[in-house]
């Protein structure tokens, strides 16, 4: 049991907070606070409110998941939980869920078929506990991808790049045309979920799996681990010159210009649509940094914590259906810039990006996302070691390397 848990806070977690007969106030807690993912909640808040006789009561933390959670967390075992929250798909919410303070949706997944039209299926099992489930997926996404502004190259005076390598010969010209070729931002998940997309791309899949699936140190300490922290040395200098926070201002320092790429994750692709600015004419984006044709299937999923209100446990309830209705997963997945949890709709017609995505999806190119891989405790202490790295020009890639090795030795 992690630090977030103890016996007194989960009897008080317990505490209820009552809603008004028939029509409940419920309170959605999340972090999407960038303009598309604002944009893409709001659907979500829409249909609650128009086709129920509940209230959405907006819960929005700024400041990304790292933030969020905790606050989440302490809310719910502070007695004053939410109706329901965000949270990524995978271990996150095991320890909740084993307290025995997560509401089971298993009537409400039965009922409504998730089996049958979820997924891929692991998106489900994500979802299960001993057999019964408490959560409701609500979109897949993945980390692994580049985004670049052509123009920046243009301005430069060389060819778009189509892999990391290539992209690394670009950085002398941009600098000499006073563009920073990397957009990191400096929250600690940013830099190290984009070690992770290195890692898997430079390292390659089955010395990531061994790392991230199979814990093995060896591996973390090896050559092919080496080759990544090596670049991602050169990432660090690359980056020098953006000085943002938020995810979505260093996207936005990518949409003006100003840098030339990021590495993120595909919800990135939102700050792009809302910009006007088109896949392949504008901007380019490397599913693999270019190297490797692999995505990682993760995502967002929503919790309901046990409340004993039988009014508000309804209400709950009808948001886990609808958050997975045909409609509702097409309006929200289309603004958001994720892919719907269901197999059986579609988004209509997709950009460039997206049919990447798609087709690598389909032919299986796929491994799990790292928050269905590590404990949050172990992806803690890698985004402390990879901010640290980032923030320590004297701190070698051989350093970084050793104690990120060490981390995984101690990982369940
Ligand atoms: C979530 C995305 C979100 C991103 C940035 C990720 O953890 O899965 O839905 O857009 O964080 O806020």
């Amino acid at each position: 049991m992690n630090r977030w848990l103890s016996g007194t806070a989960i009897a008080s977690a317990l505490a209820v907070t009552a809603g008004s007969a028939g029509a409940v106030e419920l309170e959605v807690m999340h972090w999407w606070t960038s303009g598309s993912e604002a944009g893409a909640v709001q659907e979500f808040a829409n249909a609650f409110n128009d086709r129920t006789d509940n209230t959405w009561v907006d819960g929005a933390i700024a400041g990304g998941g790292d933030v969020a959670r905790p606050v989440m967390v302490s809310r719910i075992l502070g007695g004053d939980p939410p109706g329901a929250f965000q949270f990524n798909h995978g271990r996150q919410a095991e320890e909740l869920i084993e307290a025995g303070l997560m509401l089971d949706l298993t009537d409400v997944a039965e009922e409504q078929g998730w089996a049958d039209v979820i997924n891929p299926p692991s998106l489900l099992d994500a979802c299960t506990y001993e057999g019964r489930i408490y959560c409701a997926p609500v979109n897949i996404h993945s980390w692994q991808w580049m985004w670049l502004n052509d123009a920046t190259f243009e301005e430069a005076g060389v060819e778009v790049p189509t892999n990391w390598e290539s992209f690394t010969e670009t950085a002398p010209a941009l600098r000499e045309a006073g563009i920073v070729p990397l957009a990191v931002g400096g929250q600690p998940w940013q830099q190290n979920g984009a070690f992770g997309v290195m890692a898997l791309a430079l390292a390659g899949e089955e010395a990531w799996l061994a790392v991230n699936q199979d814990k093995d140190a060896e591996v973390a300490r090896g050559e092919d681990y080496a080759r990544a922290f090596q670049a991602f040395g050169e990432a660090r200098e690359m980056a020098d010159g953006v000085s943002v926070q938020d995810w979505n201002q260093a996207t936005n320092a990518v949409i003006q210009g100003e840098a030339a790429a990021q590495i993120m994750g595909d919800w990135a692709q939102g700050e792009f649509a809302m910009a006007d600015m088109v896949a392949g004419e504008d901007y380019e984006c490397l599913p693999g940094l270019g190297d490797i044709a692999i995505l990682d299937a993760g995502g967002d999923a929503f919790y309901f914590p046990q409340q004993s209100d039988p009014e508000v446990e309804a209400a709950q309830k009808e948001l886990a259906a609808l958050l997975l209705d045909p409609e509702v997963q097409v309006a929200f997945n289309s603004v958001k810039g994720s892919l719907p949890v269901r197999g059986d709709v579609d988004l209509g017609s997709v950009n460039e990006c997206t049919q990447k995505g798609l087709q690598l999806l389909a032919d299986g190119n796929v491994v799990p996302s790292g928050t269905a891989l590590l404990s949050p405790d172990t992806t803690n202490s890698l985004n402390d070691l990879m901010t640290e790295f980032w923030n320590t020009p004297s701190m070698t890639p051989e350093d970084v390397q050793e104690q990120y090795a060490q981390i995984i030795e101690q990982a369940d």
